[in-house]
Parts: structure tokens; sequence; C-alpha cells
């Protein structure tokens, strides 16, 4: 298992989604690379997210992890408290699973 995976389902998967569109207490991250900050239908995102230019990239993404409140403030997603080396493999993880990069290395329910 990847050690972006075994972090993600001990700390995001209980709000976030990456295998299917169902939005918990966080927005779904299916799709996540590529698409505009806060767009996900269906989740009233906070107003820190909603109707921002910006597109999900790894870089941003490792920023928000780190600090979501620096990248967008007031934003209601929680800082998650993780090492620097586990942010960066987290970030990793996520982009391979969402659609960032060309070699895919998870798993989704729809495979
Ligand atoms: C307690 C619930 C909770 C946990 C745990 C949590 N999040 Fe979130 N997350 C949220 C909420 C709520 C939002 C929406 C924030 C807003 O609207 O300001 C969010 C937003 C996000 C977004 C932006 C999504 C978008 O479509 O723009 C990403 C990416 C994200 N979270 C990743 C993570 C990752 C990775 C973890 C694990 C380290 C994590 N979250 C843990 C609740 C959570």
């Amino acid at each position: 298992m990847h050690e972006g995976e075994a972090l993600f389902l001990a700390r995001c998967a209980s709000c976030h989604a990456l295998d299917s569109r169902e939005n918990l207490g966080g927005p779904h991250l299916d799709g996540l690379i590529g698409r505009r900050v806060g767009s996900v239908e269906g989740f009233a995102d906070s107003e820190a997210l909603t109707g921002r230019e910006e597109t999900w990239n790894e870089r941003r993404l490792r920023r928000f992890l780190f600090n979501p409140e620096a990248e967008f403030a007031g934003t209601s997603m929680p800082r998650i408290s993780l090492t620097y080396a586990e942010y960066l493999h987290l970030a990793e993880y996520i982009t391979n699973c969402t659609g960032g990069r060309d070699r895919p290395q998870c798993h989704r329910s729809s495979d």
C-alpha cells in the first residue's frame, strides 16, 4: 500500500470519498486534479472556496493540506497535522489517483 493511501484512509476518508462521487462531511475528491476549487456539485462549499478561478494541482493541494487557512482563508477544511514527508506522500497519492498523472496507482470501485 502506498504510504499516502494509508494516510488517506486514516486521516481523510471519514470526510472524503476518493473512489466515488459521494459527498460525506467534505466534497468527494474524484477527479480533483484539474478541476476548479470548490466546484463539486451537490456540496455546499464555504464562501472561502465558492466561485474561485483556481484549479487543483499537486502543488496547491500540498500547500492546502499543510495549511488550509493560509491557502484559502476562512475554509472549513480543518488542518490535519502530519509530518512534512507525510504531506508529500499524501499529495502525491491523491494526485495519482485523481487524474493528475499518467500513472494511476490506485484501484477505484468503478474499475
Ligand atoms: C472533519 C472532516 C474533514 C477531514 C477529516 C478532512 N477534510 Fe478535506 N474538507 C472538509 C470540508 C468541510 C471541506 C470543504 C471546505 C470549504 O468549503 O471551505 C474540505 C475540502 C477539501 C478539499 C477541497 C475540495 C474541492 O473540491 O475544492 C480537499 C482537496 C480536501 N478537503 C482534502 C482533504 C484531505 C487530503 C484530507 C486528509 C488529510 C482531508 N481533506 C480531511 C472536511 C474534511
